[in-house]
């Protein structure tokens, strides 16, 4: 997938909250949002998929762990729709991290116990209009 917004030196403590703000663009085959440590070090890797990897209208999300991805967790829903302007807030604490979605909550544990989020990438069709860290959810 294509490389999008990529921030890193965050310092994004447990209960706090990253909102990020866009639009799906009308023919996504698919998008990911990645929050972690850096690249080879993700707690979520929050992958829906339009048509994609022989995937289609699923939610596929797995960590990474020195590089190595984990076991795929696929969810039961999908809340979303090409074109589809959204706002995505992700949260964490030592159990799990969370993703709301306007009309969706997942969760997706937190396997590398993670203390802090430190990086986060936006990657595929997905354009990025506003993002924003708050100290409170
Ligand atoms: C792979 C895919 C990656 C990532 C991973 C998640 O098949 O190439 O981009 O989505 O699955 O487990």
């Amino acid at each position: 997938m294509e490389q999008g917004l990529v921030v890193t030196q965050l310092d994004i403590q447990p209960g706090e909250c990253i909102k990020v703000k866009g639009k799906i663009m009308a023919d996504a085959k698919g998008f990911a949002v990645n929050v972690g440590k850096d690249s080879s070090n993700l707690m979520l890797h929050f992958n829906p998929r339009f048509d994609c990897h022989g995937d289609v209208n699923t939610i596929v999300c797995n960590s990474k762990d020195d590089g190595t991805w984990g076991e795929e967790d696929r969810k039961a829903d999908f809340p979303f729709q090409h074109g589809d302007k959204i706002e995505i807030c992700i949260s964490f604490n030592e159990m799990e991290a969370t993703v709301k979605v306007p009309d969706g909550e997942f969760q997706f544990p937190n396997r590398l116990s993670m203390e802090k989020i430190e990086y986060l990438a936006v990657e595929g069709d997905f354009k990025v209009k506003a993002i924003k860290f708050s100290d409170k959810l």
